[in-house]
């Protein structure tokens, strides 16, 4: 059985104004009633399949987390003192249980539609964990992102599953359209399967200090309750780096399994709306609100009554007290407007 390692540390600003610094995206109902942390946790519920899930987060998000989990028997918290990034997260969870123990680290911020996809991939990389690969997750690619993980295929190992050949984090532009027409590469999804162990040892091999450090905030920890709280002053010296950069790309032992699952990180406006069913001319309303001759456009309001003519590829979203208006392209720049980053 796997144990589900869920992250919890993004605060989504190009979600503004929904996602807040008080009540981040995971925490939020985007896509139908439960929230993305909640769907997370409830992807991973099956006792068959899934021990209870480690959730590792900050004190920010604790309150969120503890109210979002639920009773949920013999599920944990490790609460992070401070923000250092994806490796220190995983290491906290990987530090935490026995050796041989499988973890299917989880972001809890994507939004997955298939979830027998998910189920079908999870079970093929628990597998190929168990025989000791770093297992990523990969989705076909649509757009030349650059803000994602590329995963070029290697060599295959048996069925569903290829070695990765290649793992390049966020590449610019222009690799990442050299990469797209190549064929062979997949975008990083995000997810990631690996023995507890075998994590550890190539965090060693690769980034020493950050094992060393994460190894000495776990061992001087304090328990409260369901919560750990790792050493505070040892977890402060651990270098800010994801998991990406510090293992995933420097690994020689990574594999990757093709997850067809409906996978999106809803990263901004555009991808939230892309991620949910549309109407004949691709118009999307929540809220109260009137659409005359639009189409591709995003409504979402919490109050006011929304009406817009005539407009194409526009998301328009009132928050209580906020409104924004943007073009399809400009919601990648949410996140720089100043109302976003004060929030
Ligand atoms: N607990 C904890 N602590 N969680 C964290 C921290 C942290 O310091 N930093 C990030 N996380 C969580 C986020 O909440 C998210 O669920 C997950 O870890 C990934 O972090 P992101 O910051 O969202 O990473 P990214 O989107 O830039 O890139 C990653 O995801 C892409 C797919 O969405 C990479 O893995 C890429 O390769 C991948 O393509
Ligand atoms: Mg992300």
């Amino acid at each position: 059985k796997m144990v589900p390692v869920v992250l919890c540390g993004g605060s989504g600003t190009r979600l503004w104004p929904r996602s807040r610094k008080s009540f981040p995206k995971p925490f939020l109902p985007l896509v139908g009633d439960s929230t993305l942390f909640e769907s997370t946790l409830s992807r991973c519920a099956d006792d068959t399949a899934f021990l209870p899930p480690i959730v590792v987060t900050g004190e920010s998000h604790l309150e969120h987390v503890d109210k979002q989990l639920g009773g949920g028997d013999g599920a944990q918290i490790i609460v992070e003192p401070m923000a250092r990034n994806t490796a220190a997260a995983i290491a906290m969870a990987a530090c935490r249980v026995s050796p041989e123990t499988v973890m299917l680290v989880c972001p809890s911020d994507h939004y997955i539609a298939d979830v027998d996809g998910f189920e079908s991939a999870a079970c093929r990389a628990a597998e190929l964990a168990d025989d000791g690969w770093l297992v990523a997750f990969g989705i076909v690619p649509t757009a030349p992102e650059t803000g994602y993980g590329y995963i070029k295929r290697g060599e295959q190992l048996g069925e569903d599953a290829f070695k990765v050949e290649r793992f390049v984090e966020k590449p610019n532009r222009e690799t990442a359209e050299a990469f797209l027409s190549d064929g062979k590469y997949s975008w990083n999804g995000g997810l990631f399967a690996f023995r507890a162990d075998r994590f550890m040892e190539e965090l060693e091999k690769h980034r020493p200090a950050i094992a060393e450090a994460a190894r000495s905030a776990v061992a001087h920890g304090a328990q409260d309750g369901r919560c750990f709280h790792p050493h505070a002053h040892e977890f402060a010296k651990i270098q800010s780096e994801s998991v990406d950069y510090a293992v995933m790309e420097n690994t020689d032992r990574a594999a990757v399994v093709p997850a067809s699952m409906g996978w999106s990180d809803i990263g901004s406006w555009t991808s939230l709306r892309d991620a949910l069913m549309r109407d004949g001319h691709g118009n999307t309303v929540k809220g109260r609100a009137e659409l005359v001759d639009c189409s591709n456009v995003y409504v979402e309001t919490d109050g006011p009554r929304v009406s817009v003519i005539g407009l194409d590829d526009v998301v328009v979203v009132v928050d209580g007290n906020e409104v924004l208006i943007t073009t399809a392209a400009g919601a990648q720049k949410v996140g720089k407007l100043e109302g976003a980053a004060k929030q």
